[in-house]
């Protein structure tokens, strides 16, 4: 599996762990930034870089990382095809698996620990899609996107 990462300022603090975890976890990661919690960037910026290579099929998954996990989820989800979800806590990682089949998960470096962190990722990435009545619903949020998407 190839896993993008990207964070802005405040979600830096999460990355390492994250990159180490998924690294542990037998993934490929790529690196898209921030590089840096001292110098204050914009998060939209991110989660694009990581929406679009998921999205494009370049990279399979995706972590993305600010300060709340908010605001890059919003960013990320403006691409079509990607369903990124906000995460603070385990049980919340593997439901997004097992009923969202999110492709991309965003924590908050300002929220949550890097031991929750590494918790949450393991927890998402070796979760499982269930499929069954949940792909109706995935659909319509595939027909939404048609309709609402250029
Ligand atoms: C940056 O200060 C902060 O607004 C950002 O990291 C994030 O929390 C936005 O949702």
């Amino acid at each position: 599996m190839k896993v993008g990462i990207g964070c802005d300022h405040g979600g830096y603090v999460l990355k390492a762990r994250v990159k180490k975890t998924l690294e542990e976890l037998g993934a490929e990661v790529v690196d898209f930034g921030t590089n840096s919690a001292d110098v204050s960037v914009d998060y939209p910026e991110y989660g694009l870089k990581v929406g679009k290579a998921v999205a494009s099929g370049e990279c399979d998954l995706g972590v993305v990382m600010c300060g709340t996990g908010i605001g890059i989820s919003i960013a990320a989800n403006k691409v079509k095809g990607v369903r990124a979800a906000v995460v603070t806590n385990i049980y919340m990682a593997k439901l997004t698996k097992n009923h969202n089949n999110a492709n991309v998960i965003a924590l908050g470096g300002r929220v949550i620990s890097e031991d929750e962190a590494e918790d949450i990722v393991r927890t998402w990435y070796t979760a499982e899609y269930e499929g069954g009545r949940h792909q109706r619903r995935l659909d319509i949020i595939s027909k939404i996107e048609d309709e609402n998407f250029k």
